[in-house]
């Protein structure tokens, strides 16, 4: 069970290690760990060594936080998520972000790699998320509310933060960067989805669909805190191109864009 206490036990032995509370945390979604390689006088601290935050199992995600600054700003950096798809509830895969809350992150930046719907995009195509939809049946606040994290039923009109949009918007546009703007679908996956289920996702008003984040950005919403999201679309969702998806495309597509996103991440640190 997730709780108040449990969520402040994981934080308090977290600051003790690293010393500094954060003002900013970011969550490195498949092949963007880069990051975390720039934050000076990092702390890292495994995954494995926090209570209540599991391995992250998948082949590209480090599982570890590192604490330390950028661009001058004390940041948190979740190198590694948790997914459903590894059988975690959507309240344990969202713990971590609890955690980095409750250790005073204000603001909140989620990376992601996602699958393109809409036809606009193409792979390496950096979005900004502006909304999401939850297709995943689960919510991580289900269950008893404790007030002290949050609201009974926080308001999602604007889970990701207009003013922190704007600002990466306009980072971007002085670095000459492309960003596009979309809606997140989630699924749980984790097998990818069928070509009909795209055609439906896409008259449901998707442009985006991955299989993380959304856990994240509901607690983060909950607590207050200010939501920054951005996808780097590493595939055409299946069908929308003539190949099969496979996971080694989507780190590879992640990995080839995954300095430019880095590169504007700091950008926008540094002005925050
Ligand atoms: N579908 C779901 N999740 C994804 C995809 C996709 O096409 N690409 C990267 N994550």
């Amino acid at each position: 069970m997730i709780t108040y206490e449990s969520v402040k036990e994981a934080a308090d032995a977290v600051l003790d290690r690293v010393g500094e509370r954060p003002e900013v945390a970011l969550v490195l979604g498949s092949g963007m760990g880069g990051v975390a390689d720039v934050v000076e006088g990092a702390r890292v601290v495994p995954y494995a060594e926090i209570l209540g935050f599991a391995e992250a199992t998948v082949a590209g995600h480090a599982g570890r936080l590192v604490a330390g600054r950028l661009c001058g700003k004390r940041v948190v950096v979740l190198q590694g998520r948790l997914h459903l798809y590894e059988g975690y509830s959507a309240a344990r895969a969202a713990f971590p972000v609890r955690v980095v809350g409750m250790m005073g992150a204000r603001r909140l930046v989620l990376t992601n790699a996602a699958g393109g719907i809409c036809p606009d995009y193409r792979p390496g195509d950096l979005v900004r998320i502006v909304d999401h939809i939850n297709l995943s049946g689960e919510n991580p606040l289900s269950g008893p509310n404790d007030e002290r994290l949050g609201p009974r039923f926080p308001d999602m009109s604007a889970a990701y933060d207009p003013e922190l949009g704007a600002l990466f918007d306009q980072v971007a546009a002085e670095a000459g960067e492309r960003v596009l703007h979309g809606v997140y679908a989630f699924l749980r996956g984790p097998s990818y989805e069928t070509p009909a289920e795209i055609r439906m996702l896409r008259a449901l008003g998707a442009d985006l669909v991955g299989m993380s984040t959304v856990p994240e950005t509901i607690v983060a919403v909950h607590m207050g805190l200010s939501v920054l999201g951005v996808s780097l679309v590493a595939n055409l969702a299946a069908g929308l191109s003539a190949h099969r998806l496979s996971h080694d495309e989507v780190e590879r597509t992640a990995h080839a864009s995954g300095e430019r996103l880095a590169r504007l991440l700091r950008s926008f640190i540094e002005r925050l």
